[in-house]
């Protein structure tokens, strides 16, 4: 298996590192830490789901441990990202803590949250962390095409995934070139415009057309460009419609009207406002 080819079931991809990442995940931002966050992760779980996106800022990594645990589903079978919060000083300290929080030995993922104090000052870190076994896999998030150039100037280890606001309202043509072409996977936070994208005429005509709802257009349009996706709901009907996209193909047509929503001008930026 090469790299950034996805797997023959069409759920996961071989990332650079030569480690393997489920394409569907549940994304918990927003969602509080104790009974809200365990419940989604359980559902998600039984829905499916292998993968689970948390981070230090969202304050919700004992409850997504705490789930994990309590499914029965066994650790190696489920891939956890990390995100390290960079108004901290040191991602290696900061990596030990999540892995406390989460109640495991290594997290699969551990990812630059934002370029904050610029994109390169925490990358050793982060190689610290992958050396000392506390993360299979590194990367970063929210970093535009230039930062990510730059973290390959200084990386001896170089990030394996990207992961940054996408969806075809923001489709980021720009960027997402530039990781294809470094070898680096992206990952689409945000994959229904926190819920607003999911209105849209366009994606309402196509999703009606297929018998699909709008959630699921807009992930299968994420999976069919080999991106992971991240689509986040504490819901347990929505967190299982959402896995349901594995089973239908939207067409070239479908795909070229929904790549016609974008609102960037195909940027090779990752946000459009930076909130740090
Ligand atoms: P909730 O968490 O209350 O279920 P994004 O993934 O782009 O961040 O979007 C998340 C938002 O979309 C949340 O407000 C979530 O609500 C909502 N959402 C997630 N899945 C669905 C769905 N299948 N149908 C309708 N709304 C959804």
């Amino acid at each position: 298996m090469t790299s950034g080819s996805v797997t023959a079931d069409g759920r996961s991809r071989v990332l650079a590192d030569g480690n393997e990442i489920p394409l569907l995940a549940l994304g918990v931002w927003q969602v509080p830490d104790g009974r809200e966050c365990e419940d989604a992760v359980r559902w998600a779980l039984e829905a499916g789901y292998r993968h689970v996106d948390t981070a230090q800022a969202y304050g919700n990594e004992p409850s997504v441990g705490r789930a994990l645990r309590d499914s029965g589903v066994p650790r190696e079978d489920i891939f956890i990202t990390t995100k390290f919060h960079p108004g901290r000083s040191d991602p290696e300290a900061e990596a030990q803590r999540s892995l406390q929080r989460l109640g495991v030995e290594s997290v699969d993922l551990y990812i630059i949250h934002w370029p904050q104090g610029g994109p390169t000052w925490a990358w050793d870190g982060m190689q610290r962390a992958h050396e000392r076994g506390y993360a299979r896999s590194i990367g970063i998030s929210n970093f535009s095409a230039a930062e990510v150039e730059s973290v390959f100037a200084v990386a001896d280890m170089p990030p394996v995934v990207n992961q940054v606001q996408f969806s075809p309202f923001e489709f980021r043509r720009g960027l997402l070139a530039e990781c294809e072409r470094r070898g680096v996977a992206l990952e689409a936070y945000s994959p229904l415009g926190t819920g607003r994208h999911l209105d849209d005429r366009e994606v309402a005509r196509i999703a009606e057309r297929l018998g699909r709802t709008p959630a699921q257009v807009l992930i299968r349009w994420s999976l069919q460009r080999g991106l992971i996706v991240l689509p986040k709901s504490a819901h347990r009907e929505r967190i299982e419609q959402n896995a349901q996209v594995f089973d239908f193909q939207l067409s070239d047509e479908d795909m070229a009207a929904l790549d016609g929503l974008d609102q960037t001008g195909g940027t090779d930026s990752a946000l459009e406002r930076p909130w740090w």
